[in-house]
Formats: C-alpha cells, sequence, structure tokens
C-alpha cells in the first residue's frame, strides 16, 4: 500500500457528465479526488483508485460540514475545489414559479459560496484554486434561458 501522501482536489456534482470526467481525469493525474454525489449508487460507481466519493448536496449545510471535517481531518494539500454541480430550469420567465427560480439559485449559485466558503482557509494554506464551471448560457441571450442567465431579464420584444 502506498504512504504517499497526495494532493486533494474536491469536486462537486460528479455522479456524471463533466464532473464525473472531471474526477476520473483529475484522479489519473496523481490527485486524491474528493467527489461529490447525492446517491450510494453514485459513490459505487464512482469509486476507484483516487477517487474517494462524498456524499454531497450543496443546499444541505450537514453535508457540507461533514465535507470540511473530512477535508480538515486529512493531510494532503488541498489544491483545488472544482464547483461543477448544477442544475438547469429553462422556462419562460413569466411561467416559472418563484419557487423554481429560487431552487435555481440554491444549488447553481449559493450552494457554491456555502462549499467555497468552508473550503477557503484549507485552499488558503496551500494555494490552492476555485475552478468555476460556467456556462455559454450565461453569455448568450437565448429564448426560455431567462432563469438560468439570471442576471438579465429583459421582455421578449421590448428594448
Ligand atoms: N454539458 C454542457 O453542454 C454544459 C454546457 C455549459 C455549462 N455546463 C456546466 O457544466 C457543469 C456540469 O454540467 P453537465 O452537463 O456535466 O451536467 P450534469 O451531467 O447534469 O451533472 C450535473 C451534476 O450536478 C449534480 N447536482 C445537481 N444538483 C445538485 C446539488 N443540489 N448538490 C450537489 N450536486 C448536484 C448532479 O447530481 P445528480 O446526478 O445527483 O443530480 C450531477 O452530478 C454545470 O455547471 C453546467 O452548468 C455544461
Amino acid at each position: 500500500m502506498s504512504t504517499r501522501i497526495q494532493d486533494r482536489v474536491v469536486v462537486t456534482g460528479a455522479s456524471t457528465g463533466i464532473g464525473a470526467a472531471s474526477a476520473r481525469e483529475l484522479a489519473r493525474q496523481g490527485f486524491h479526488v474528493l467527489a461529490g454525489v447525492r446517491r450510494d449508487r453514485d459513490a459505487d460507481a464512482l469509486r476507484a483508485d483516487g477517487i474517494e466519493p462524498v456524499i454531497l448536496d450543496i443546499t444541505q449545510p450537514d453535508h457540507i460540514g461533514e465535507l470540511a471535517a473530512r477535508v480538515g481531518s486529512r493531510a494532503g494539500a488541498l489544491r483545488a475545489l472544482v464547483n461543477n454541480a448544477a442544475i438547469q430550469i429553462n422556462a419562460p420567465v413569466e411561467a416559472l414559479p418563484l419557487s423554481e427560480w429560487r431552487r435555481q439559485f440554491e444549488v447553481n449559485l449559493f450552494g457554491h459560496v456555502a462549499v467555497t466558503q468552508v473550503l477557503m482557509p484549507a485552499l488558503l494554506r496551500h494555494s490552492g484554486r476555485v475552478v468555476n464551471i460556467s456556462s455559454v448560457g450565461g453569455r448568450v441571450a437565448l429564448p426560455t434561458y431567462g432563469p438560468l442567465r439570471g442576471h438579465e431579464v429583459r421582455p421578449r420584444g421590448g428594448q
């Protein structure tokens, strides 16, 4: 068994897509990846050499606290946090209930702020990085993307 202390990286939303691919690639590069997933079956599917799944819903303060405790209890530098988890709710602005707007912001904005806050001390200790995965959908105006863009909502047909 190797006794080498590996540099660590946290990736949120690692059950599928870009998060899963990032976790696997970072592990291949030699990092120890704490990979956030929401279900045990996703943890089982992801677990591998260099990948340690962590149950992490970024809207759940207890999950975030457990992640911080796990990071704090281990040797090895935390080199990066990859804020990747997201949901995408597309709908005409006027048709989407405010509760759904709030749900999207809880995941895509406040969840990341909460995770970043608790891991920042560990990141700062070793000049770690915060990598925020964004979307071209946040830059380009597309029909029904108002809830994803959030910051710029214009009436259709208006100025
Ligand atoms: N794919 C694209 O073409 C594209 C384009 C632009 C931007 N992006 C950005 O790239 C990132 C990943 O996209 P993707 O296409 O790989 O998406 P994806 O396959 O849908 O993956 C999203 C991940 O976020 C997780 N997640 C959702 N809600 C969560 C929560 N409350 N707490 C923790 N994890 C949560 C999902 O977990 P569950 O499986 O448990 O739901 C899943 O692991 C996102 O930030 C997205 O905005 C993607």
